[in-house]
């Protein structure tokens, strides 16, 4: 079927057919998730809690998320990667934003960047859209304004929602992510715009789903789950059994055998 272009990804939303997204953030994960069949891989800047270990996404850097941007696009074949945008590469303005969204997809072969925001950044977002950069939206709880709302929260604002996903929808942008709001708000979104929602903590009536691939396989370290996520796997204690053998093979001399041995 090719690669999922972001025309392509728009149109599943008028097909009816549902968007199945997960994160990525190395070569041998995006493999995995592009062969099983996922529609979108995000670069998540997620990857500062989830793979650096940081209780915030706001240290992750922008040379970070072109790193692991560009591991990811060299595993993928099909599905459509989206780059998430740091804090601080977009919010001191337009030409900051153009400059660094420019940076993902010349360094990185990522379709398109991701940012937080509403209204506030429809104008923004209608910037990149011109400059032949397609932009995924990003609404409800936004990790990167942790500090001002002082925690990481249901957000529940009917009215303010709505505007917000019209405005993205009209600045240009190519589907919206919503995280953690109600069901029936997340319902009512869904029905009001033509763009793809992808939901995380969203409910089951977005046009798609998106997990955090450690939430997703129950890889996460300290025992992180989430509310919104459902664990597919364990992986973490797939993990832990396969290195507690190989530790006794080792102290009982029963590893390496014959058949791991150059004679
Ligand atoms: O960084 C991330 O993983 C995200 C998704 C949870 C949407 O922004
Ligand atoms: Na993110």
């Amino acid at each position: 079927t090719g690669p999922l272009t972001v025309p392509k990804f728009s149109a599943l939303k008028r097909a009816g057919r549902k968007i199945a997204m997960v994160t990525a953030y190395d070569f041998p994960s995006a493999a995995l998730a592009d062969l099983a069949g996922v529609d979108g891989i995000l670069v998540g800047d997620s990857v500062g809690m989830v793979v650096q270990g940081k209780s915030t996404t706001l240290p992750v850097t922008l040379d970070q998320m072109i790193y692991h941007a560009e591991m990811v696009c060299r595993a993928v074949r099909r599905a459509l990667v989206v780059v998430d945008m740091p804090f601080m590469s977009y919010q001191t303005g337009v030409r900051d934003a153009l400059i660094n969204a420019g940076r993902i997809l010349k360094e990185t072969g990522a379709q398109a960047v991701k940012l937080e925001g509403g209204r506030e950044q429809a104008e923004l977002i209608a910037a990149l859209v011109q400059a032949g950069i397609p932009v995924l939206a990003h609404l409800g709880l936004r990790p990167q304004a942790v500090r001002a709302v002082g925690g990481y929260r249901v957000e529940r604002d009917r009215e303010r929602l709505l505007a917000d996903a019209e405005a993205v929808e009209r600045a240009g942008a190519f589907a919206v992510i919503l995280e953690c709001i109600p069901v029936d708000i997340a319902a009512e979104i869904t029905a009001s715009v033509e763009i793809p929602t992808i939901g995380i903590g969203a409910g089951p009536r977005c046009d798609g789903q998106i997990l955090v691939f450690h939430d997703l396989l129950g890889y996460a370290a300290g025992g992180r789950k989430p509310k919104h996520a459902k664990q597919y796997a364990n992986l973490g204690e797939i993990i832990n059994q396969a290195l507690r053998q190989y530790i006794q093979e080792v102290q009982e001399g029963k590893f390496p055998g014959p058949e791991h041995s150059f004679s």
